[in-house]
């Protein structure tokens, strides 16, 4: 690890709106257009690795249902939490749809490309508890969220759990990096408020992570 180039950052990066929690918050980054278009790029992911709900390591299956794009996926059973190389059904995943690594060149680094693009779907009542991402083997990189669908109760806290905690609605083009001081910080969803956008004819919240896994 040492001997790694520290992560670059892209000279012609746009500015964050917001700061919460020490995250930067890009807020409608993506327009209409843009954000339909990312969707029709997760609906071929979607049909090559279909959306399953992971069982947590105490058995129960999440509300969050998910899937992912690129060398690896993110996993849970009752082995636990981890990156594996293929969807529970014993595929590869699908590559990450050159739109979405465009935003990670755009807001992280052209150096090199996430190995995860970890899709999670919150239908109605789904909400994700407090974590932190931790499953990956260097913390320089940020883990880039970017968030379709219905409006989102996001809550961040610092580095250890039962801390104070801050919360923002994420809506739909709304892009959040977690970095730096942020990397490492606890952070959820509450829940969705159904019934605030339009994008997905059927409803509901899509959430993508963009991950450097190695
Ligand atoms: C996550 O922490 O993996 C998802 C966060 C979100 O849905 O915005
Ligand atoms: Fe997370």
């Amino acid at each position: 690890m040492e001997n790694r180039p520290a992560p670059s950052v892209s000279s012609d990066r746009v500015r964050p709106t917001t700061v919460i929690g020490g995250a930067e918050l890009f807020a409608g980054l993506f327009d209409m257009d843009a954000q339909a278009a990312i969707v029709s790029d997760l609906r071929a992911v979607v049909a090559a690795a279909p959306l399953f709900s992971p069982l947590t390591p105490w058995g129960k299956p999440m509300s969050v249902r998910m899937t992912s794009a690129g060398k690896y996926g993110w996993f849970s059973d009752r082995n636990g939490y981890r990156y594996s190389e293929h969807h529970p059904d014993g595929q590869s995943w699908p590559p990450i749809p050159a739109r979405i690594l465009a935003l990670w060149h755009r807001l992280v680094s052209d150096e090199r490309d996430p190995d995860c693009c970890l899709v999670n779907f919150y239908g109605e009542g789904a909400r994700m508890g407090l974590h932190q991402d931790r499953d990956e083997a260097d913390f320089r990189w940020p883990v880039l969220s970017v968030s379709l669908g219905d409006d989102a109760r996001f809550r961040i806290g610092g580095t250890v759990r039962g801390g104070k905690t801050e919360s923002v609605w994420l809506r739909s083009g709304d892009v959040l990096v977690l970095g730096g001081a942020a990397r490492l910080a606890y952070h959820g969803i509450d829940r969705i408020a159904p019934g605030t956008s339009t994008l997905l004819p059927k409803g509901g919240r899509i959430n993508l992570t963009l991950r450097v896994v190695d």
